[in-house]
């Protein structure tokens, strides 16, 4: 067996740079079942690790709260203090964002590594021992490359770095049970004895939780790409369902009857076939366009094209479902008041990045709509900045709601932009009575019963369905009196 290094040993202090929705959770769950492991978050933002530590955590995510409150203080903690952290530990997880570049080249469309970078300069930097780096975040393929060099021309004499990849596979709304019970965990290390060996000393640590079978080696490269691959092909489905929704309401076909009948295929699987406004949230987008990216750089332009397609097809149908909110109120929403129900991406976060009821909202106030939005975990300081709304002034365009019948009241909408479960159990015949006649529901997570909201009186809109009664017809019925 070859001589020792930091590898061997088994895993006894992890830190973790970058405290976001991936680093907390993922750091969270790990004290709770490593209990013998100390396992230290660091950010470089005050704010967040002081709500880390404090009675309201920065991110809402079911479950997590109580798995903070159990480990924080024993062996999970929360820092600003980089450098002891990084200096105690055995291993070091980078999980800081790489949001989409916003200038320089790949603007728009590769990922930025500067975040990714400085983490790779400041292990180098301060730490006297050796490490095993692991990257988390989420990175185009050969990103590790970049972490090794930097590390290795930084290197002081004396100590080794090895570089893993471990992506995170986690769902918001779902990232505890996500973690607790993963479909897989994927490391990716180098071929050689000391790549191997950090590939054990990670995989021992999720041993602990982890069945060993559901714990895949692979090379580094596999392992980056495979995170990226299985985002797209997530975001492939959702746009392929939603291409299917178009097709369904010029045909009169139900995109929920074919959902479940293509679901029900062993080989396709029911999963990611809900058609909706749009697929949002930090991942999808900015995977596909980083492996757009990629491959348009490799010469690849047809498989760069055809990935493109899916983010089209998501714009295309955010578009094709505002636009027909406009076209169903008689083509008109000038000083029209409207309700948006739900704020966030998905239902169970608070995270709006990349939200489709940005999209949505957006449009409706270039109609020149008024809007009342209600999200019951959206904070309204993050709604207004997504709209670049200001909270002073009289002539408010967009009124942020705490109680959802207080939003809907006088208005002549509502569209529902989230699937939140508590959505489907409001009282509907009381929301319809405050509200301006006729009373328009648009329905862009297909959740609602829209049969009963038809009774009710509401006219209704929904993706991937014709109205079962259009306005007119309703109208027709009543002046004929049947
Ligand atoms: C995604 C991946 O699922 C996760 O594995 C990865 O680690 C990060 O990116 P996340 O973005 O948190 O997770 O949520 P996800 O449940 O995938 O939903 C993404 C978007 O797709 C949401 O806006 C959701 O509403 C939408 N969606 C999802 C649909 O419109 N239809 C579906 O059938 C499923
Ligand atoms: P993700 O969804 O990938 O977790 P977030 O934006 O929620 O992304 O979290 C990333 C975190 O990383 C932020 O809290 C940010 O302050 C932190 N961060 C980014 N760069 C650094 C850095 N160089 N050092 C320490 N923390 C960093």
């Amino acid at each position: 067996m070859a001589t020792s290094s930091a590898a061997e040993k088994p895993i006894r202090k992890i830190c973790c740079i970058g405290a976001g929705y991936v680093g907390g959770p993922t750091c969270s769950v790990l004290a709770l079942k490593c209990p013998d492991i100390q396992v230290t978050v660091v950010d470089r933002s005050e704010l967040r690790i002081n709500q880390w530590n404090s009675s309201k955590l920065p991110i809402y995510e079911p479950g997590l709260e109580e798995i903070v409150l159990k480990c924080r203080g024993k062996n999970l903690f929360f820092s600003t203090d980089m450098a002891p952290a990084l200096q105690e530990a055995d291993l070091i997880f980078i999980s800081v964002n790489t949001p989409t570049k916003t200038f320089g080249l790949g603007k728009g469309r590769a990922a930025d590594l500067k975040f990714v970078e400085s983490c790779a300069r400041l292990i180098a930097e301060v730490c006297n021992t050796s490490k095993i780096v692991v990257e988390k975040s989420t990175v185009p393929v050969r990103s590790a490359a970049s972490i090794i060099n930097i590390l290795k021309a930084n290197t002081k004499p004396g100590i080794s770095f090895q570089v893993l990849s471990n992506p995170e596979f986690l769902a918001e709304g779902t990232a505890v049970n996500d973690l607790t019970n993963p479909d897989r965990v994927l490391i990716g290390g180098e071929n050689s004895d000391a790549g191997r060996r950090a590939i054990a000393a990670l995989s021992a640590v999720y041993e602990n939780w982890v069945p060993v079978e559901k714990i895949i080696h692979t090379n580094t490269w596999s392992s980056e790409l495979s995170k990226l691959a299985a985002n797209a092909f997530l975001a492939q489905r959702i746009s392929s369902i939603n291409a299917i929704s178009a097709v369904c309401e010029a045909t009169g076909a139900d995109v929920s009857e074919v959902a479940q009948a293509i679901g029900m295929d062993s080989r396709l699987g029911s999963k990611f076939l809900q058609a909706s406004v749009g697929f949002g949230g930090s991942c999808f987008q900015k995977d596909l366009l980083n492996l757009v990216y990629i491959s348009e750089s490799l010469n690849l332009t047809s498989v760069a094209a055809y990935w493109q397609q899916v983010i089209d097809m998501n714009e295309y149908q955010k578009q094709r479902f505002s636009q027909r909110i406009v076209q169903a109120m008689f083509n008109t929403i000038t000083d029209k008041h409207i309700t948006i129900l739900g704020f966030a991406f998905k239902k169970n976060t608070g995270d709006t990045r990349e939200s489709p009821a940005i999209y949505v909202a957006q449009h409706l106030l270039e109609e020149g709509a008024c809007l009342h939005i209600y999200d019951p975990k959206v904070e309204k300081d993050q709604i207004l900045l997504d709209l670049n709304q200001s909270d002073s002034g009289n002539e408010k365009r967009v009124v942020i709601f705490k109680d959802p019948y207080d939003a809907a009241k006088n208005t002549h909408a509502i569209v529902v932009c989230t699937e939140w479960d508590q959505f489907i159990t409001y009282d509907y015949q009381r929301l319809y009575d405050s509200m301006l006649k006729p009373a328009f529901l648009f329905d862009g997570r297909k959740i609602l019963d829209h049969a009963a909201l038809s009774k009710i009186g509401f006219h209704v809109e929904t993706i991937g369905k014709r109205p079962g009664h259009s306005f007119q017809e309703q109208n027709w019925a009543g002046v004929n009196g049947n």
